[in-house]
């Protein structure tokens, strides 16, 4: 029997023959309807040790039941884990099956698996299809959508990868009912990031409904994936390769990989690290003259009601600068950042050294 699914948004990244749909629904994965949005007859699920037990089971169910024929690539969990040894662990039992180019490669995870199979997805007979089912707030708000695949070096986040885009993304929001807290508050950030760089609105709107996404409220949740996936959506049809405008979507970002790679990875979550790097920004934003101190105090006020860290780990001002210093971003050595002009809207810009040192002063614990 086909069980109550509710279906709260399908959308579509727009993007001509790599158009796709994202469907935000509870209980999509118990419901063999979603099988369609799975190309192919071979799926490899790739998925980790935590939530293989919580949800490999119902997926492949759902898919076999629609006549898909699937093997499982269960990898250890954690950021940590995002690296090359994983990926070629992920080839190694592609090529030990026999799957050939026409196996989908799925994604049954966080932003980890998310970016891990893509990359696979990417690279695998030269590319293979790939979906996202992205199981936390984090994929399900941001990692899952644009395409943007990658594993970390130890010298820098996300510094190996392809951009490559999902046939579609499936976000069921009662995946999310597992999720720990702290998960749940890292997602939170980069739903915040969306409202900071693009939607006053959608940032006042989460000033008035933060303890119910906290509290994981249905109607809430379903808004704030469905708000944040259509700016994402937006932004990456108009600049899919990062040429300009997708680097707002780093906002918070340059200090957050420093925090994560200073810290070492794992050590705190991305989002939590994105977080209090959205903090740091803003008060760079300040002193760069292009946001009101009240509006800082918003951000503040807002990353805190979300459950994240607002101050910094002290990493050393010389320290700090050299982990800014591999970023993305930077152009002939010069570090850039994504700043605020004003709340609700983002630039890139690079800044003076002495605003930056007093902000990594300000932000930090002292
Ligand atoms: P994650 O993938 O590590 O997942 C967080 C934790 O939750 C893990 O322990 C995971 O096993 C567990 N988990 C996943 N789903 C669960 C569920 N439903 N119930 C219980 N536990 C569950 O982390 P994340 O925050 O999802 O993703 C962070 C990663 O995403 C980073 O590597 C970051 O670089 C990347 N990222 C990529 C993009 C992009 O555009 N590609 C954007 C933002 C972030
Ligand atoms: N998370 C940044 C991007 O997708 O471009």
């Amino acid at each position: 029997m086909t069980p109550a699914t509710d279906i709260f948004a399908e959308l579509n990244v727009a993007l001509e023959d790599r158009s796709y749909p994202i469907v935000i629904g509870r209980r999509l994965l118990e419901n063999s309807d979603f099988a369609r949005l799975v190309p192919g007859k071979r799926v490899a699920i790739v998925t980790n040790t935590v939530v293989a037990p919580l949800y490999l089971a119902t997926l492949t169910a759902m898919l076999e039941g629609a006549g898909k024929r699937c093997i499982a690539i269960v990898l250890p969990d954690g950021e940590e884990e995002k690296n090359v040894d994983n990926l070629m662990r992920i080839f190694d039992t592609l090529l030990q099956n026999k799957c050939d180019r026409k196996t989908t490669l799925l994604a049954l995870g966080g932003g980890v698996i998310g970016d891990m199979t893509g990359f696979a997805a990417a690279t695998y007979m030269r590319g293979v299809p790939f979906v996202q089912v992205p199981t936390t707030l984090l994929a399900q708000v941001d990692s899952s959508v644009g395409g943007k695949t990658a594993i970390n070096h130890p010298l820098g986040k996300n510094m190996i990868g392809a951009f490559y885009q999902p046939q579609s993304v499936l976000a069921d929001t009662a995946t999310l009912m597992s999720l720990p807290l702290r998960e749940l508050s890292a997602g939170l950030a980069e739903v915040i990031k969306h409202g900071a760089i693009i939607d006053a609105e959608f940032f006042r709107w989460q000033e008035d409904h933060m303890p119910e996404l906290m509290a994981r409220d249905d109607q809430a949740l379903a808004y704030a994936i469905r708000r944040s996936c259509e700016i994402k959506a937006d932004v990456v049809r108009q600049d899919e390769r990062e040429g300009g405008l997708r680097a707002i979507l780093n906002f918070g970002h340059t200090f957050g990989h420093a925090i994560e790679a200073g810290l070492g990875y794992g050590e705190w979550l991305h989002g939590e690290a994105v977080g209090c790097g959205m903090v740091m920004a803003a008060d760079l934003s300040v002193r760069m003259g292009y946001l009101e101190p009240a509006d800082r105090e918003r951000i503040v006020a807002l990353v805190r009601a979300a459950g994240l860290p607002i101050v910094a780990p002290d990493l050393g001002v010389h320290r700090w600068l050299e982990l800014m210093e591999v970023d993305k971003k930077n152009e002939d050595g010069k570090i850039r950042f994504i700043l605020l002009k004003p709340l609700g809207s983002a630039t890139m810009t690079g800044v003076p050294s002495d605003l930056l040192e007093a902000t990594l002063k300000a932000c930090v614990v002292h």
